[in-house]
């Protein structure tokens, strides 16, 4: 027996639901996609991406690793990257973290938890980073909360020092990096007011700003 029957029953009635809505709407999207957003968001299944903002299929390209990271070698990342934003042209980039990220509260731990340790390593190193910003925090819960904060403002300054989004800047390309924090305890969006366009009009990502999150 398929124990998973009520997953594809869940699939019948959500593609019921959008027709129902617009008839065509599968059809029109099976010819091609437009988004104009890039989310790079975390792997935990309480941050579904579409769901959080509203979009349907079709409006956002979607990248999701633990603690959405985005590391200079990783090629899947950087080919997502270079994707959405060479052939999609996509106008935004928006990494997303969450706050009681597991990720972020695994790297600190001093406890092995076996390969994922070499990916949580770049959030180790941020947090030695920013060590003296998350000593003046008071409790744990704080000071985690705070390195999911950082994490995604760094992550924002990787996402813009890609030769992609370098090369697409040069050219004259519309597109900002955006950086924001989600809230699983309220379902709420915080943009931390990183955003990046690559001209002078952007949110500096520099100690003001950071202290001002
Ligand atoms: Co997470």
């Amino acid at each position: 027996m398929n124990k998973l029957l009520h997953l594809f029953a869940n699939n019948r009635a959500w593609s019921e639901n959008i027709r129902e809505t617009d008839a065509t709407f599968f059809e029109l999207l099976a010819k091609q996609q437009t988004p104009e957003y890039l989310w790079i968001g975390c792997s935990d299944s309480r941050v579904p991406a579409n769901e959080i903002v509203g979009l349907l299929p079709g409006d956002l390209f979607v990248h999701r690793n633990v603690s959405n990271l985005v590391v200079h070698t990783d090629m899947n990342c950087l080919s997502v990257i270079q994707f959405a934003v060479d052939v999609l042209r996509v106008k935004h980039i928006i990494v997303c973290g969450h706050y009681g990220c597991g990720g972020i509260h695994a790297a600190l731990e001093e406890k092995p938890h076996g390969l994922i340790d070499n990916w949580l390593r770049n959030i180790r190193d941020i947090a030695i980073k920013y060590a003296y910003d998350l000593s003046l925090l008071d409790g744990s819960e704080n000071r985690l909360d705070r390195l999911c904060e950082l994490n995604v403002i760094d992550q924002v300054q990787n996402v813009a020092n890609t030769t992609i989004v370098r090369e697409a800047w040069e050219r004259g390309q519309e597109l900002t990096v955006h950086g924001w924090i989600y809230g699983i305890k309220d379902g709420l969006l915080r943009d931390l007011k990183v955003s990046n366009s690559g001209n002078a009009d952007s949110d500096n990502v520099s100690s003001r700003s950071l202290r001002s999150v």
